[in-house]
């Protein structure tokens, strides 16, 4: 065990000030009263929070109950002194009305923790969908020494010897029932089937994603993301984070250092080749306005479109995250990468070396599930990145388009990449379920379906609701997908051919609001359009009757939060952040 001595511990001006030795046993004297001692806390030894997302209301978090046991040895191994806290808690599927809207929540509580209490470095425990970016961004704010630990996906669920994907098994389900081939109690059962144990989401869903791009980043230990929640490795990998973080203190390596503008091109980069979720966009926009990295949504296509696919799990490929990890997980692909000169190699890490370092040599371990680079799932597996009279900006994955679309939209020989369709609006989910299977809705193979009244403001947070299904009478006649559009999110699980994340949304009166059921669409995915086929004196005409109506009609907010939130929150294009909250950076040094 080493003693690590750092002159510039920020804990010290609490627990160690000489020059006030009023406030000095005012801070000390609380913090003795559960057994620690004021030996401890004034030896100058740092002091190592672990910001703990884990609770019951948050079962895809909760393993870090167990882990942050480990963390502590590590930091007591390493020399450090432990004292975990709570994070405001967020679970994807138990949150109402979404849990978008407590991402930019948890952010700021954990700002103010970092910021306000004696901590010289941090452990953040990231996991389900929205932990991870809400620990990220409040991390890069406050810039204090920080190292992230994934509590690791869940063991592979399986039904009737075939593997069942978290959420991806819902869509699946969901058309099963709508297409009357099972009943509730077997729905039921089969979506439980892809839950066997603690841990996150075992599809390559947004969990996946953020924790993966979180290790791709450089902010976790290289590794560690895959390693599925209940393996041996897990507590292995919890105790080598605490122990990391005490060095990390000692070497003053903070966010700062680690998440510059070529460890976000690094993550763009991986998340085409693992096939990351389309929330990442939003998140890595987010994390970098808040660490001050310049990051234009133009960069997911210019340095993301043109990477391919290469890692084979679900919802776009077959396999599931206890795969991945024996097929080497996040280093793997990283090696592939690099083995092309796709990553900027220099970019540090928090293990203190680059990334190039960690990941040059990393092997595929099975070739089934990540595919070497030359032999990929699909070419050109990033985001498309549109705009038109409808929105300024919105996203489309290309990797899970599945061939019955691209045959009955993308196959026109004369114009391969461009669609064009009647709309049917929907405004908001509840609109949507009441009338998605009515027949007067109109809905035909040719329609394209659009969600709006979604996005941060309309429905607080962004619902992830743009992936709409066909109406049942389709299905049953072997249609699986119809385009969406939409200003609201998408579930990574989703492998719904969606146009979302569109900004401005409805409810800030962007072009979707003036969209009426029966105009036709056009998409061009190679020129980066969509629009609405009416003329300019048409759509103002509609623009002023909009604003005659007083606006885009949203629902009220139901909790304070709502409201606040919706009065400075930014649109999706720009990471949904607390407009105004990018002003404060680095402050953990004022
Ligand atoms: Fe929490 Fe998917 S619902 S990780
Ligand atoms: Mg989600």
């Amino acid at each position: 065990m080493s003693e690590t001595t750092t002159p510039k511990l920020r804990s010290r001006a609490w627990f160690d000030n000489p020059d006030n030795i009023d406030m000095t046993a005012l801070y000390l004297e609380r913090y003795l009263n559960f057994g620690l001692s004021q030996e401890e806390m004034q030896s100058g030894r740092p002091i190592i929070g672990i910001a703990q997302t884990g609770s019951d209301l948050s079962p895809c978090n909760r393993h870090h109950l167990v882990l942050a046991e480990r963390v502590r040895e590590g930091i007591r191994d390493a020399g450090g002194i432990p004292i975990e806290f709570p994070v405001h808690p967020i679970q994807e599927t138990g949150k109402r009305p979404t849990a978008g809207l407590d991402r930019n929540l948890a952010y700021l509580g954990l700002v103010e923790t970092l910021y306000g209490y004696p901590l010289d470095g941090v452990v953040l425990t990231i996991g389900c969908d929205k932990t991870t970016p809400a620990c990220l961004m409040a991390a890069a704010t406050v810039n204090l020494p920080a190292i992230a630990l994934s509590v690791g996906p869940m063991l592979n669920g399986w039904h009737k010897g075939e593997r069942t994907g978290s959420g991806t098994i819902v869509w699946k389900a969901r058309q099963l029932l709508a297409a009357g081939e099972i009943d509730d109690k077997e729905f039921i059962r089969l979506v439980a089937s892809s839950a066997p144990s603690t841990g996150y989401c075992n599809t390559m869903g947004t969990a996946t994603t953020m924790n993966s791009l979180t290790e791709a980043l450089g902010m976790s230990l290289p590794g560690s993301a895959a390693i599925p929640a209940p393996y041996r490795d897990r507590q292995e990998v919890a105790w080598r984070t605490g122990k990391r973080i005490v060095e990390m203190v000692a070497e003053d390596l903070k966010p700062s250092d680690i998440l510059t503008h070529d460890a976000f091109l690094n993550a763009i980069r991986v998340n085409s080749a693992i096939g990351g979720s389309t929330n990442a966009p939003i998140h890595l926009t987010a994390i970098a306005r808040h660490v001050g990295v310049d990051l234009p949504l133009q960069t997911w296509q210019s340095h993301g479109l043109d990477i391919p696919l290469i890692v084979n799990l679900q919802p776009a490929g077959e396999y599931l995250g206890e795969d991945f990890y024996h097929a080497g997980g996040v280093p793997a692909v990283v090696g592939q990468l690099i083995g092309q000169g796709l990553i900027a190699e220099g970019a540090m890490t928090a293990n203190g070396r680059t990334i190039g370092e960690n990941c040059r040599d990393a092997r595929i371990e099975d070739e089934k599930v990540i595919r070497p680079f030359e032999r990929p799932l699909k070419a050109s597996a990033g985001f498309v990145v549109l705009r038109g009279n409808l929105f300024d900006s919105a996203i489309m994955k290309t990797s899970v388009i599945e061939a019955e679309f691209r045959d009955r939209y993308l196959s026109n020989p004369d114009d391969p990449d461009a669609f064009e369709g009647p709309v049917v609006v929907f405004d908001g989910p509840e609109d949507y379920h009441a009338r998605i299977d009515d027949p007067a809705t109109g809905i035909t193979t040719e329609t394209l379906l659009v969600m709006r009244g979604a996005g941060p403001i309309g429905y607080p947070g962004a619902a992830e609701v743009v992936n709409m299904r066909p109406p049942a009478h389709l299905i049953m006649d072997g249609v699986h997908a119809l385009p969406c559009i939409g200003d609201g999110r998408q579930s990574g699980t989703s492998g719904s051919p969606s146009i979302l994340n569109a900004s401005p949304e409805a409810a800030a009166n962007g072009g979707l609001a003036l969209l009426r059921t029966g105009d036709r669409v056009r998409i061009d995915l190679y020129k980066g359009t969509a629009d609405v086929l009416i003329d300019d004196a048409e759509l103002a005409a509609r623009r002023q009757e909009l604003a005659d109506a007083g606006g885009y009609r949203y629902p009220a907010s139901q909790t304070p939060w709502q409201q606040i939130q919706r009065q400075v929150v930014g649109q999706l294009g720009d990471g949904a952040i607390l407009e105004g909250a990018e002003a404060y950076q680095r402050i953990a040094q004022t």
